[in-house]
């Protein structure tokens, strides 16, 4: 059986419906942002290391650039929201608080791009941004020729106090803004958020480079598999509409912070990986410990994750409550693609043996195919597509392999 995706790429060439032409997002956008750790503390007195400052922003520049991250294609620091002073300056435009950003954002951007990172920003399509600053109706010209000035080269666009209807026609037209600038902007779209599957999702495809499609990821197991239990059930719809310059937005990596465990890191990696998600950080790079940086830092996963073809994995099947997903991905060998393969255990009792033949994901190649397991790698194993390969997977582990037709050369 063929992955259904992969017919349906290959029917209709790269993309099913016309995208947005900027040139970029060509594979999931990789950054990070600091909503999930740093919320919006504001009160620098009490928590001058953690507060929304430039401090802080420079700070994480300098461990993304540092620590390893921007080389494995962390590029994108983005700030989230409350930022802003609580009003515009006296000719109209954004300004950031002061006390918090005394140098000014235009400083901060020059500081990032100096460390070779891109720079994000956050705003909001209504009245207000979700924090209560100022949001951007009725000023859209404005504010996109802002960003630019700044250097801004990501824009994530919330939709807090606005009208869900004309939602998809006001970011449309924030989006010719943004293009009329002549700066290069990764556009991620809220309005799906916010609209739920009554959204038009061929116009954010036509739109925006990324969209959240569904509720705030917390900092819990919980919290992750609720809303992949989400993408989970509406994949045969949302897959269609990702692929390279558009994808569907499950919320930030939290591996390294408070809630997840070692196995549910590996879990959430493995995850955001099979579905072609963005992998945008939100943990303290100063503080995290090493295994959970060598999980964010795994030169496979992310090389799965940024396959170029840009396939979204499906849910193939459920093994006694352990999800198991596919996801072709280069390199392939005449029509034999390779594949990862993700397994996460959604049981929350005892670890289970699994035992599965490559054959029963619809793979064919006579030849066999090469495993390799992404978080726990040993000496390549080849097998026959009928050969059982098993393993034992913890209550909310996760296992990732990578499976390439034998006489293929790893994608590099
Ligand atoms: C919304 C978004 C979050 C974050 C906050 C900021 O809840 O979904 O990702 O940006 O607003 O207030």
């Amino acid at each position: 059986m063929l992955h259904p995706i992969l017919a349906l790429f290959l029917l209709c060439g790269l993309s099913t419906v016309s995208s947005l032409d900027n040139g970029l997002a060509l594979t999931p956008p990789m950054g990070w942002m600091h909503w999930e750790r740093f919320r919006c503390i504001i009160d620098c007195d009490n928590y001058p290391d953690d507060c929304i400052s430039e401090q802080l922003f420079r700070a994480m520049a300098d461990r993304l650039a540092e620590d390893g991250y921007l080389e494995a294609g962390y590029e994108y620091l983005i700030i989230d929201d409350c930022w802003l002073a609580t009003e515009r300056d006296s000719e109209g435009r954004l300004q950031p608080d002061p006390d918090r950003f005394p140098n000014g954002i235009k400083a901060l951007a020059d500081y990032v791009h100096d460390k070779g990172l891109k720079f994000g920003i956050y705003e909001d399509y209504g009245t207000n941004t979700c924090g209560g600053y100022p949001g951007i109706l009725g000023h859209l010209e404005t504010d996109a020729n802002t960003f630019a000035e700044w250097g801004v080269d990501y824009l994530k666009l919330d939709g807090c106090y606005a009208a869900t209807e004309g939602m998809e026609e006001g970011y449309a037209e924030m989006g010719m803004y943004l293009n009329q600038t002549g700066r290069p902007i990764v556009y991620s779209c809220s309005f799906p958020a916010y609209k739920g599957l009554d959204a038009n999702y061929t116009a954010a495809v036509e739109i925006c480079n990324l969209w959240r499609n569904y509720g705030d990821i917390q900092d819990s197991w919980g919290s992750v598999k609720s809303i992949v239990n989400w993408f989970v059930d509406n994949q045969g719809y949302l897959s269609q509409f990702a692929g390279p310059g558009h994808w569907n937005d499950p919320d930030m990596l939290i591996i390294g912070d408070y809630g997840l465990s070692y196995d549910e890191s590996i879990s959430q990696m493995t995850m955001w990986t099979m579905m072609a998600s963005p992998l945008i950080m939100s943990v303290d790079l100063r503080t995290i410990e090493p295994e959970f940086r060598d999980i964010l830092l795994n030169k496979d996963a992310i090389r799965i994750n940024q396959d170029p073809l840009g396939i979204p994995g499906l849910l193939a099947k459920k093994i006694n409550n352990v999800y198991v997903w596919t996801k072709p991905i280069l390199p392939q060998v005449g029509d034999k693609y390779s594949y990862a393969i993700g397994f996460v255990s959604f049981r929350e009792d005892n670890p289970i043996q699994i035992e599965v033949t490559l054959d029963s994901f619809g793979l064919d190649n006579a030849d066999g195919y090469t495993l390799n397991n992404v978080f726990d790698p040993t000496d390549p194993v080849t097998v026959s597509v009928t050969d059982p390969i098993t393993f034992f997977i913890d209550p909310s582990g996760g296992v990732l392999l990578e499976v390439n037709p034998v006489g293929s050369k790893k994608f590099q």
